[in-house]
């Protein structure tokens, strides 16, 4: 059974709890296209969403799996927030845990700032994305559609490709697919990737083709032109021409090898449109499932702490 107040990371969760997350999002995804099997699990427990960053997928459908469960949902809207009046992240995490608040879902820039937020709050923190760290729900969804179409995960390869050294998403997914005994190849340009990934146990190269040999599944993932300082390559065509994975490329793979992103997709850049809306592709499956996990997520944090 799933113990703890929060939801981190991957790094220290155990492939029984990852597990009894997959499957409790089983049960959940019926609910999402089924307005009478939404129910009220969370019976009126408060969730307030805090986005330092931007996201599209990842606030939208924690809103939304809240509101299927019977939370009371409700966005800071940092942007407009006293955040803004230099108001400091624990300060602000200490006056919303003042609120009646169960859950605090937060994206922030900086690494560790979920672990800082959890240590000083009673609620729950579940860390939608922190700096270059983790994004645990982005993985536990992607490992969602894997396991739905796969069935499991005992030596599959997963090839995850592009942005590596900026990217929450191939840790997380490196720490939970590893630790599930898929094998993985993270696999980019030598500047934006580094041999000491291969500690946690995955290849690391920068011969694109022989890591998509083969593959069941073929991860892209965005160039995060925001956490670049320095150009790491001379320009999109050249990243696109060196790393983009085409059509061509993609035959390399098994005939029925899933193409996944987290989105948002560089149309062009990381993946020709082709390949994005391409017979292989699960992107917009991974979205569906994003809301399915996150509700299995909350329900699991809910039933944990009955004294929060
Ligand atoms: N995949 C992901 O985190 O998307 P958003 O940035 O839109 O939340």
């Amino acid at each position: 059974m799933y113990k703890g107040k929060d939801l981190l990371g991957l790094r220290d969760l155990g492939r029984e709890t990852i597990m009894e997350i997959l499957d409790e999002a089983r049960g959940m995804k019926k609910k999402i296209d089924n307005p009478a099997l939404r129910d009220q699990t969370l019976n009126k427990a408060s969730i307030v969403t805090l986005f330092y960053e931007n996201s599209t997928r990842t606030k939208t459908s924690f809103m939304l799996a809240g509101a299927y469960l019977g939370g009371i949902v409700q966005d800071l809207g940092v942007a407009t927030s006293s955040v803004n009046k230099g108001e400091s992240l624990i300060d602000t995490g200490l006056n919303i845990d003042k609120m009646g608040v169960k859950f605090m879902i937060m994206r922030h820039q900086m690494t560790g700032a979920a672990a800082v937020l959890a240590k000083n709050v009673r609620a729950c923190v579940i860390n939608a994305g922190d700096g270059t760290n983790e994004h645990p729900t982005q993985a536990l969804l992607d490992m969602y559609t894997i396991y739905d179409y796969m069935g499991g995960f005992e030596g599959l390869k997963v090839v995850i490709l592009g942005d590596i050294s900026h990217s929450r998403v191939a840790r997380s997914n490196a720490f939970g697919l590893v630790r599930l005994g898929a094998k993985v190849t993270l696999a980019g340009p030598s500047t934006l990737i580094s041999g000491s990934m291969k500690a946690l146990g995955v290849e690391v190269t920068s011969d694109i083709k022989g890591a998509i040999a083969d593959a069941d599944v073929v991860m892209g993932l965005r160039v995060q032109f925001e956490r670049q300082k320095n150009m790491p390559f001379p320009n999109t065509r050249e990243y696109s021409t060196l790393y983009g994975i085409n059509s061509d490329l993609l035959k390399y793979a098994k005939p029925n090898a899933l193409v996944m992103h987290p989105g948002p997709v560089n149309r062009g850049v990381e993946f020709t449109s082709n390949v994005i809306d391409g017979k292989n592709s699960v992107i917009n499956i991974q979205v569906k499932n994003g809301v399915a996990v996150r509700m299995a997520i909350l329900k699991l944090l809910y039933e944990a702490n009955p004294d929060l």
